[in-house]
């Protein structure tokens, strides 16, 4: 892809027309246009359509869909349609279907029901994408494909037979000798030993727990197969044609697919935001703050939210008035350039028939719902030209590896209360409340321009990981890591001679003992003097922590290791290095997250913290968009020193103080030149 893209702010939706009579379809262009849209994701579920008998193709009907959206100046995201197989196909290949952990074998009937490994399938979605490519590589409204849908959302891995086989085949050219293998996965232990390649099974049900070398290596064989889906359909794509930019919906948050490792080969970052009606905004935010960072600030896109309720909840309410429209806004906030729905017109039938839509059952634009989708639609229209392509630029990164996400929570450990993303969740609210731009990055990522980096529960430390968080100390750092990290190497074998072994340097301590603890078991954190000065509550851990060289700012209140080290630092070359044996209370994490950001000097937004989120996005000429986010009940003070702004959204000029609405947004882009004093 040569160009950057997108070019403006996009707006829009998945779109079916293939569920409607082609009578509906000119009403659905008028009311398009009536809401703003410029881009539709079309396709997503066609194969039958496409494919309704073996190698017979039926493009006519998407020729027309294409044809109408071009004519009437609507950008199309070209799905693939491959997420969902026509139901001839599992009857002539019923090994295509994916088999459960305990040897189901699943049935078509609803969708994605696929073995990632099925060579019949990866040769019929070749086919198919192919034929789609050629057919619509000239066309005017192709404007980025859309590959598959929701990767692994449903079936994310596989136990049959031909996973087993290419199983054995990744693990060949991972470990190249069975000696190898036998070490790696540790097959001393309880007779596990490999004679002959052929044994290697999937970890499909047994007696008791699994190897968890065996585990960890399905994890990462299975995010490679699902990756490899991904890449068959782009590499055709890419010859097909080679300026098209390719994406495919992430779902965030989801364990199974480590996205670091699958963002190099996608052209944009999108993905499925789909918060529920109590989901506090910074957990929206981590997940835009995520996404965005897979490409290293470039920015990305909401392919799908609900318009307002979904269906797929126990109880499905009603996004509020003005919810909507402060969650698209938070979205352009923290770097996304376009939002799209599921879906454009309500189903009549399907399970889905009760998820909301942008046009609803009654057919009209009249409703609220609508009505609020065509607002925001006028507003990014307005936003766009100022905004697209501006970046967040972020000083405070938070280390995350997915493959210690699946290490960490393997079954027997010392804890089932071990939860990474809650880890980082917590890490992440600390922060946010500060309002400063925050990073995501993995263990390859370059640590540089960062002045703060958050580490939680890092219990296995790739290879590299330790010396690169040592050098990001040594030049000028500061890192915080937490309890039970630097536990493991990659092979999931534990790092002998100390916990927290690799680290033990850099942090300058020694844990001699980790105490995870059962229901009722507390304990407190003492910090007896300085700005985070007081006595916090503190769960789930405890540890005995031995000083090497750091000093204790905190340390436990009760139990055998009272008065032993909770919080420590280390002073390393030019840098600071922290470590938290346990988990803190919100209180004490939010105090810490604080206390760290001053440390390194990186202050609130526009000086603004507390219930208004506030973030910025640079523009290439260096001026900066600030969005004030109100997402409480109560209109909100805020004062703006020094600088004059212009609202983006109403065209005033702004300084000095000014009131935000209850569940408003203001977006306020510098002046130029725009010292007070000199306007
Ligand atoms: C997912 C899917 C869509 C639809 C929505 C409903 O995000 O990608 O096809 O099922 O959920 O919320
Ligand atoms: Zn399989």
């Amino acid at each position: 892809m040569q160009q950057p893209f997108p070019t403006m702010l996009l707006y829009g939706a998945d779109y079916n027309p293939e569920q409607w009579p082609e009578s509906i379809w000119p009403d659905d262009i008028r009311l398009m246009k009536l809401a703003h849209v410029n881009m539709v994701s079309i396709n997503i579920f066609s194969w039958a359509l496409l494919e309704p008998a073996p190698g017979h193709f039926e493009f006519n009907q998407l020729d027309r869909i294409m044809n109408m959206l071009a004519d009437n100046g609507i950008a199309v995201d070209l799905a693939t349609a491959t997420a969902t197989p026509p139901t001839w196909m599992s009857g002539i290949y019923p090994e295509m279907l994916p088999v459960t952990r305990n040897g189901i074998r699943l049935s078509h009937g609803s969708r994605q029901h696929y073995c990632p490994n099925s060579v019949d399938y990866r040769r019929e979605a070749t086919e198919l994408v192919r034929r789609l490519g050629e057919r619509y590589r000239m066309h005017p409204a192709l404007k980025m494909w859309h590959i598959n849908n929701e990767y692994g959302d449903h079936v994310c891995s596989c136990y049959c037979e031909r996973c087993a086989e290419v199983f054995r085949e990744w693990l060949k050219a991972r470990y190249q000798t069975l000696d190898k293998l036998n070490f790696v996965w540790g097959t001393r232990f309880w007779s596990q030993y490999y004679y002959d390649w052929r044994d290697i099974l999937p970890p499909r049900i047994t007696p008791a727990s699994h190897n968890p070398t065996q585990l960890l290596d399905y994890d990462r064989f299975m995010s490679d197969s699902v990756l490899a889906c991904y890449l068959n359909e782009a590499g055709i794509l890419r010859e097909v044609t080679p300026n098209v930019p390719i994406t495919t919906n992430f779902i965030v948050t989801f364990k199974a697919i480590d996205y670091f490792s699958w963002a190099p080969h996608l052209d944009i970052i999108a993905f499925d935001n789909y918060p529920g009606i109590t989901t506090p905004p910074w957990e929206v935010a981590i997940r835009h703050d995520l996404m965005r960072s897979l490409k290293h600030a470039q920015p990305h896109l909401v392919m799908e939210q609900t318009p307002s309720q979904l269906n797929w909840m126990p109880q499905n309410p009603q996004m509020r008035p003005g919810r909507i429209r402060l969650q698209s806004m938070q979205a352009i906030a923290h770097g996304a350039d376009g939002v799209l729905y599921f879906q454009w017109r309500q189903s009549q039938a399907g399970s889905e028939k009760f998820h909301s839509a942008i046009v609803p059952h009654e057919g009209s634009e009249h409703g609220r719902i609508f009505q609020q989708v065509a607002q925001i639609g006028s507003e990014l229209k307005h936003l766009s030209q100022e905004v697209v392509g501006s970046r967040i630029a972020a000083q405070v990164a938070i280390l995350m590896d997915w493959q210690n996400w699946w290490a960490v929570e393997y079954r027997p450990g010392p804890s089932d209360q071990l939860h990474y993303w809650d880890e980082i969740k917590a890490f992440y609210r600390g922060l946010h409340q500060n309002n400063v731009p925050i990073d995501f990055v993995s263990t390859h990522d370059d640590l540089k321009g960062y002045k703060l980096v958050v580490a939680p529960l890092l219990y296995m430390l790739r290879s590299g990981t330790a010396n690169k968080l040592e050098q990001f100390v040594a030049e000028g750092g500061v890192l915080l890591t937490t309890f039970f990290s630097g536990i493991v190497d990659e092979n999931d074998h534990v790092v002998l001679g100390g916990y927290p072994a690799e680290l033990r340097k850099l942090l300058g301590i020694y844990v001699e003992e980790f105490d995870p603890w059962i229901k009722g078991m507390a304990n407190e954190v003492v910090v007896r003097e300085g700005q985070m000065q007081g006595t916090y509550p503190c769960t789930l851990w405890g540890e005995v922590v031995h000083l090497e060289g750091a000093s204790a700012l905190g340390v436990f209140g009760r139990d055998y290791y009272a008065e032993g080290p909770a919080l420590t630092v280390h002073q390393f070359g030019e840098g600071k290095a922290y470590y938290l044996a346990t988990h803190g209370s919100e209180v004490f994490i939010s105090a810490m997250m604080s206390y760290l950001c001053k440390e390194v000097a990186i202050l609130p937004l526009l000086g603004i913290e507390g219930t208004l989120e506030v973030t910025q996005r640079r523009r290439e000429d260096g001026r900066s968009i600030y969005f004030l986010l109100n997402h409480s009940e109560e209109p909100i003070e805020v004062v703006l020193h020094d600088t004059v702004f212009r609202s983006l959204l109403s065209g005033e000029v702004l300084a000095g103080s000014m009131q935000i609405a209850a569940h408003d947004v203001i977006i306020l882009l510098e002046e130029k030149d725009a010292q007070l004093e000199g306007i």
